[in-house]
């Protein structure tokens, strides 16, 4: 059993009327070591208190970003989020000396409304998710995280059943009270 502590970033605007994200919340929210702090419902005016955030993240050993794929990124606030949180000298220095993060996992939790072969070459989208992604990648890379990739959900816009998100939610739960990482 894992005494790991992680902290579980929700970045979804309107949670009163998400389906994956909420499915997924209701699976993962009474575990232990688990924190789950919700952006939008702290901040909604995008009021972000910067110390509370270090300290949230100084006292965990892993952090999810949990979103809904917005624009093919993450949603305003997780922005905002990472442009006044990750600072310099807390979560980087201009030569890579120093970072409270260092060696901390990090992960992504993407929901997504298209479907997986939207995000092929031959595909809409044309790039794949973690094409698209690239950047926040890099932003956690940077700030020294141990990234471990992206667990995510596809076709939430095409009416997906309650079955599927149940599998999803229950995938995403083991996954979080295992410690575990995106496989893939
Ligand atoms: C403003 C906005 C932008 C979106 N952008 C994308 C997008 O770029 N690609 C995509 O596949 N889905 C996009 N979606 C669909 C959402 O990702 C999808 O509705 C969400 O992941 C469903 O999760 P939920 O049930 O937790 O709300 C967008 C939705 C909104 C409202």
């Amino acid at each position: 059993m894992t005494t790991d502590r992680t902290l579980i970033i929700v970045g979804h605007p309107n949670l009163a009327d998400s389906r994956a994200n909420a499915a997924r919340i209701a699976e993962i929210e009474n575990l232990g070591n688990v924190t789950v702090h919700d952006l939008y419902q702290n901040y909604p005016d995008f009021g972000i208190d910067v110390a509370r955030e270090q300290q949230l993240l100084r006292e965990h050993d892993t952090v999810i970003l949990q979103f809904p794929l917005c624009w093919y990124s993450v949603t305003p606030l997780v922005k905002s989020w990472f442009d006044v949180v990750l600072n310099y000298g807390f979560a980087f220095t201009l030569d890579g000396s120093a970072s409270e993060l260092r060696g901390k996992k990090a992960w992504l939790a993407v929901s997504v409304g298209s479907s997986l072969d939207t995000y092929t070459t031959e595909g809409v989208a044309r790039r794949s998710l973690d094409e698209y992604l690239a950047p926040v990648r890099q932003t956690l890379e940077f700030c020294q995280f141990d990234y471990q990739g992206v667990h995510a959900v596809y076709g939430m816009m095409l009416n997906p059943s309650e079955d599927e998100l149940i599998l999803d939610a229950k995938e995403y739960g083991r996954l979080v009270a295992s410690n575990g990482t995106p496989v893939g």
